[in-house]
């Protein structure tokens, strides 16, 4: 059952067929197939190729479909794509006179492509409702989190302390930053390709103003050669779906790192945790490693995407039909994601005796001190030395930089005094971070107070 028989003397070859259908996939559109037969039928009967009794026929027949499709009795077996298949069963409910008239001046070069942006302007509207409620889930844990101070690393290695609900909002701004590259490509999902037909248009007098309207576009392609053929769009869309992932991954693995028994810093939610069918005590994040696996065909799909674009000469190929399958799996799997992730940070236990044994052990608060004596007036590169030194008497003498006392440090440089002290303490010496965008009081309430307000626009 294919829409293309006529110059055809043999049948086609059914294994060729059958490799050639996007049915099984492309089946997720025909919702927003029936919306654009709707509004194509009522411009045709504006421009006078539909009469009134047949507009209200193919009414009718479009409920009628969208009943069967919803109560799961729609037959798409055997069809090649879901454009053949509710032609062919308009067909039989209005007979070939009729249903006949619905692909004036059409293509599915331009259908497949308008309702592929219908279908992505619905799940950007969604993933961006999504992100911000991972984002409040994230600010929410950080105010609760507001007093735990853990080690922030650099090559995984201790490097500098930081409250955790800054290291919390860090993901918060790198979310932003994806969701805000989401509502950047929606800006081109809603342009219009219908009306392009195959390739180069129609000489039916055709009311695009009128399609744009009524199908909710905010402008029209200017050109009907790129409406089939660019795929702009949705290189946007993916590239946005890829940082997502992205951050998602980095995410999964720092909590997978942070939540292993040589840190246990945090405790991954129980009902986030998988077991092993040998190991009894076992507790996996598995859950984060799947996430962190996924993110690996969001890397792909784009670059194939691009890979099957490179070569292609204008306008429509075929090849243009891989642009689907692995753009609905990714994006499934990132909606289920995002909808698990607020109860899972919500459940998330930072533990700050494990935080601080690593604070110390890994002289978090050196640069403080280093610091300290630039203030007094020693070139930093001194000061850093004269702290290697100082790190280096802590661990000959089992001694944490907090444990110092004022004549220790005197042997080191005789700058050393009284108001030393703040510097030599992880908890004020946070405190000392007062720079804007640090994890120092002042500065992270203005951080929460602006991711609040970032939550709050649009
Ligand atoms: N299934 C095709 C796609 O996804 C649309 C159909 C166009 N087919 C054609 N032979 N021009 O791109």
């Amino acid at each position: 059952m294919i829409l293309w028989g006529g110059r055809f003397r043999e049948k086609p070859d059914e294994r060729m067929i059958e490799f050639s259908s996007s049915i099984s996939f492309d089946k997720i559109f025909a919702k927003y197939e029936l919306e654009i037969d709707r509004v194509w039928v009522s411009m045709l009967n504006r421009i006078g190729i539909v009469k009134d009794d047949e507009l209200k026929k193919f009414y009718k027949a479009f409920d009628r479909v969208e009943m069967e499709i919803e109560k799961g009795i729609f037959e798409y077996r055997g069809f090649e794509d879901i454009h053949s298949a509710i032609d062919e069963r308009v067909k039989e409910l209005l007979g070939e006179n009729i249903s006949g008239k619905l692909t004036t001046g059409r293509s599915r070069n331009d259908i497949v492509v308008t309702e592929f942006r219908m279908y992505l302007r619905d799940k950007v509207n969604y993933i961006n409702g999504l992100i911000k409620g991972v984002q409040r889930s994230l600010l929410e844990k950080a105010q609760e989190e507001k007093d735990k101070i853990m080690p922030v690393f650099t090559h995984l290695r201790v490097a500098m302390p930081a409250k955790v609900s800054h290291y919390l909002l860090s993901y918060f701004w790198m979310f932003e930053s994806a969701r805000k590259s989401f509502m950047f490509s929606l800006e081109d999902i809603l342009k219009l390709p219908l009306g392009s037909g195959a390739c180069a248009g129609t000489t039916i007098d055709i009311d695009r103003d009128f399609l744009k309207m009524e199908l909710g576009f905010k402008e029209i392609i200017p050109n009907s050669i790129v409406a089939v053929s660019s795929r702009d769009f949705l290189l946007k869309y993916l590239f946005s779906c890829m940082i997502l992932y992205l951050h998602l991954s980095r995410f999964s693995e720092d909590l997978i790192i942070y939540s292993s028994e040589g840190f246990s810093f945090v405790e991954i939610p129980e009902r986030f945790s998988t077991g092993s069918s040998l190991m009894p005590q076992k507790r996996n994040p598995d859950f984060l490693e799947l996430l962190r696996g996924k993110s690996a065909r969001a890397i792909s799909v784009l670059s194939s995407l691009s890979t099957v674009l490179k070569g292609l000469p204008l306008s429509y190929n075929r090849d243009l039909q891989e642009d689907k399958k692995d753009t609905f799996y990714i994006t499934e799997e990132l909606i289920k994601i995002l909808e698990l992730l607020p109860n899972f940070i919500k459940e998330l236990r930072f533990n700050e005796v494990r935080m601080r044994e690593l604070l110390r052990k890994g002289y978090a608060q050196a640069t403080f001190l280093a610091e300290y004596l630039a203030t007094k007036g020693i070139p930093y590169r001194k000061a850093h030395s004269i702290v290697g030194n100082i790190v280096i008497y802590c661990e000959r003498n089992g001694k944490s930089i907090d444990e110092l006392s004022l004549d220790e440090l005197k042997n080191f440089s005789d700058v050393f005094k009284e108001d030393v002290f703040p510097y030599l303490s992880i908890d004020k010496g946070v405190e000392l971070l007062k720079n804007e965008g640090t994890s120092g009081t002042i500065p992270l309430f203005h951080q929460i107070k602006n991711a609040y307000r970032v939550l709050e626009r649009e």
